[in-house]
C-alpha cells in the first residue's frame, strides 16, 4: 500500500484529499495542527481503519521529532502533499505587512520545506513517488494583474521557487515533483463565494498521481493545465 502524507486534512482541501485518497487505496499519514481534531477525523474515516495514521503539531514548530516518529512509524512516504497553508489579510502599516510576510512564509514556505528536504533524499531511491507543493495562481509573477495580497504572494511565489529547485534537484530520480494550484475553492480560505467546489480541486490535485504527470515534472499546474511563473 502506497504511503501519502497529507498536511491539514482537519478542513479544506486537505480533508477532500484525505478521504480520496483512502478511497483510492492509500495509505494515509494525516498530519493536523491539533489532536483535538482527531475525534472528528476518526468518524470522518470509520470505514477506513487501519488505513490511516493521525499526527499533531504545528507548522510553525520545529516539528523534525514528528517527521523522524512518522519515519520510524511508517517508513519513507511515496507521496508527499503540502497542503497546509495560510492566507493573512495585509491592512496597516509596513511593519504589520512586513511581519505578514514573514509570518506567512512560516507556515507557507518553510514548514512544506522542511519536509521535503526531510523526506526528499530518503525518497530518492523509491521506484515511484511524488512531491507536491500546494501553490496558488496568486503566487505567479506572470498572471498579477492586480496588485495587492503582498504576504500571501510571496509566500507562494517563494514556494514555487523552492519547489522548481527541488524539481531539478531530484530530475533524475523516479520522484515527480509539482506545485499546484487548486483553484479557487469553497473553503474557509476560499470563502463560500468561491466558484469551485472542494471535489474539483481534488480532482486536479489528483492529476498529480497519475502516471501522465511524469511529463509535467517541475511544472506549476492546475490539473493538467500549465501556469505562468
Ligand atoms: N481555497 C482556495 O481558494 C485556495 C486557492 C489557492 C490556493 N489554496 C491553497 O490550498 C491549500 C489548502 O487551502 P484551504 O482552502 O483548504 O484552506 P483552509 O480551509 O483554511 O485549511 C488550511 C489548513 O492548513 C492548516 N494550517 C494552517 N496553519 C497551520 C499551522 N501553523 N500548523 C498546522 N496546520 C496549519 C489548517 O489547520 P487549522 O484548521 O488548525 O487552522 C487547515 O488544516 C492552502 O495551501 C492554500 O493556500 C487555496
Amino acid at each position: 500500500m502506497k504511503k501519502v502524507l497529507i498536511t491539514g486534512i482537519n478542513t479544506g482541501i486537505g480533508l477532500g484529499l484525505a478521504k480520496h485518497l483512502l478511497q483510492e487505496g492509500y495509505f494515509l499519514i494525516g498530519c493536523v495542527r491539533k489532536s483535538e481534531y482527531f475525534d472528528l477525523l476518526i468518524a470522518e474515516f470509520r470505514d477506513f481503519k487501519n488505513q490511516y495514521a493521525l499526527y499533531a503539531f504545528d507548522l510553525k514548530s520545529d516539528f523534525t521529532d514528528k517527521l523522524q516518529e512518522i519515519e520510524k512509524n511508517h517508513g519513507v512516504p511515496e507521496v508527499i502533499i503540502n497542503n497546509s497553508g495560510i492566507f493573512l489579510t495585509d491592512t496597516g502599516d509596513f511593519d504589520s505587512v512586513y511581519n505578514n510576510i514573514i509570518n506567512s512564509l512560516e507556515v507557507n514556505l518553510k514548514a512544506p520545506m522542511r519536509i521535503c528536504e526531510y523526506f526528499a533524499a530518503k525518497m530518492r531511491s523509491l521506484p515511484w513517488g511524488r512531491i507536491v507543493n500546494i501553490s496558488s495562481r496568486m503566487g505567479s509573477l506572470g498572471d498579477n494583474t492586480s496588485g495587492g495580497y503582498l504576504s500571501y504572494r510571496s509566500s507562494k511565489a517563494l514556494l514555487n521557487m523552492y519547489t522548481i529547485n527541488l524539481a531539478h534537484q531530484m530530475a533524475d530520480t523516479n520522484i515527480v515533483v509539482l506545485t499546484m494550484h487548486p483553484g479557487w475553492v469553497k473553503t474557509r480560505m476560499g470563502g463560500m463565494v468561491a466558484p469551485d467546489e472542494i471535489g474539483t480541486s481534488v480532482e486536479r490535485i489528483a492529476f498529480a498521481l497519475t502516471e501522465e504527470a511524469r511529463e509535467f515534472h517541475g511544472e506549476f499546474l492546475v490539473g493538467k493545465e500549465k501556469l505562468p511563473w
